[in-house]
């Protein structure tokens, strides 16, 4: 176990990414469709467009093209109704990502809108808020507009870091922190009522310094959340050698920053607040904390239920046409994965929220967790990496300086052997 953790804790390749490889689910993989009989779900949409794509970026883009765009919402709309013809659920989250969904043109932004409305109509939670996610450039008056009228509650805009050296070599468009605030005015007049940027630590060449300059432009525009992205080199074309000492020192000027700025969150988490709420949309939420089944639709999305996990075609990097080719977007690779491979996901993915459930892993797991992980959980809270308190395993300070690691000791038997072999 030692091993494990002493290698995991200086790779770049332990984060919040599982699995670690495309190879490690290779053995699971079937034919069959995922089975979608959950009666809570979230449902989660891909718009893989953007004006400029990012080199830093992980996620499945193309360069925005107007004459593909149509094609795109039409397969998507079929596919979208075809599933919510078949089920029957309670709708927990719906988020809109990408790429940046609010880059499509006007006309077929609507048609997305009049989609989302409908989804917005199905039956919700009462705490149910739907979120986009956009760009500075790419909002105008009429999209924010159409955004309200569609029903949704959040939106969640990119800033990574306002220094224009790094922006510029990572190909990300510059926008001036006076134009950022002309946007945030719209938005707030047109009556949404939450606003989350993102903000990214650990990219290339980014200093302290420059930490604390982006941080300038929080205390200008005030948004209600924030949520911190670590740089994941493991899913781009990037090297760049970052420590985990580094990682956690630009953390933790921010952590520091944004509590003096009035937001609340603890430290390890990558989501703050101005209010008691989570700092995420009720997507992120009920699939990050509380485990619900997710569906998503478009390119390279990824579906999630008790059973597996599956990846819509995109995800292999096929180009636009070979997806397009296919006439629908649904569920191309499908994996049935053991239960020691869902409790990883699924600690894997809340580690954003420096946290995980006891109740949860033992839901999933159909045994008692503290005693299924009694070594490693041992083991965590004797070196003071996590605490435990009510069911829920939170990280420390030194916890989440080497989270990888933590996580890394509920990998599956497969994945461990994978990794020690690397
Ligand atoms: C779908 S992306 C971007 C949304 C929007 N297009 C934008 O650029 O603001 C959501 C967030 O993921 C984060 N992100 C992108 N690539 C990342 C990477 N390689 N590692 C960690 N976070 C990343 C960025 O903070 C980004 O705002
Ligand atoms: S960070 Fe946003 S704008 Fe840049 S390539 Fe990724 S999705 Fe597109």
């Amino acid at each position: 176990m030692l091993k494990l953790f002493n290698k995991a804790k200086n790779s770049y390749l332990c984060n919040t990414s599982y699995p670690l490889d495309k190879s490690n689910f290779i053995k699971y993989k079937t034919d069959k469709e995922l089975e979608f009989n959950e009666d809570k779900l979230c449902l989660y949409i891909h718009i893989p467009f953007c004006t400029r794509l990012c080199s830093f970026c992980e996620y499945i883009k193309y360069k925005k093209d107007n004459k593909y765009e149509e094609k795109y919402l039409e397969i998507l709309e079929k596919d979208i109704n075809s599933f919510i013809s078949k089920h029957k659920f309670t709708l927990y989250g719906f988020d809109i990502g990408g790429g940046t969904p609010t880059c499509l043109e006007l006309s077929t932004f609507k048609k997305l809108m009049s989609i989302a409305k409908k989804i917005n109509k199905l039956n919700t939670v009462d705490d149910y808020e739907p979120s986009i996610e956009a760009t500075f450039s790419t909002l105008s008056y009429d999209k924010l507009k159409l955004i309200v009228d569609a029903g949704f509650k959040r939106i969640s805009l990119g800033i990574q870091t306002t220094n224009t050296k790094i922006l510029d070599s990572q190909n990300r468009n510059i926008v001036s922190i006076s134009d950022m605030k002309k946007v945030f005015d719209i938005i707030r007049e047109v009556g949404i009522k939450k606003i989350n940027v993102d903000f990214m630590y650990g990219i290339k060449n980014q200093t302290v310094e420059d930490i604390y300059n982006s941080l300038e432009c929080i205390k200008i525009l005030n948004p209600d959340q924030v949520t911190l992205y670590e740089m994941r080199y493991n899913m781009v074309n990037q090297k760049a050698s970052i420590s985990k000492e580094l990682l956690f020192n630009q953390y933790s000027i921010i952590y520091e920053e944004l509590i003096k700025l009035g937001y609340k969150g603890r430290f390890s988490q990558n989501t703050f607040s101005k209010y008691n709420d989570f700092g995420l949309s009720s997507y992120l939420r009920y699939r990050m904390i509380d485990n619900i089944s997710y569906k998503g639709f478009g390119i390279s999305a990824q579906s999630k239920t008790s059973q597996g996990i599956s990846y819509n075609i995109g995800k292999s990097h096929e180009s636009f046409d070979e997806c397009i080719k296919q006439n629908s977007f649904i569920e191309k690779d499908t994996y049935l994965l053991p239960k020691e491979e869902l409790v990883a996901k699924y600690i894997m993915i809340s580690l954003y929220y420096g946290m995980f459930s006891l109740k949860i892993v033992s839901s999933i797991l159909e045994k008692d967790a503290r005693k299924y992980y009694k070594r490693e959980l041992d083991f965590l809270i004797s070196n003071k990496y996590i605490y435990i308190e009510d069911d829920k395993c939170y990280l420390t300070k030194d916890g989440f300086k080497y989270y990888g690691a933590v996580g890394s000791l509920f990998y599956s038997k497969n994945v461990k052997d994978w990794f020690m072999g690397v």
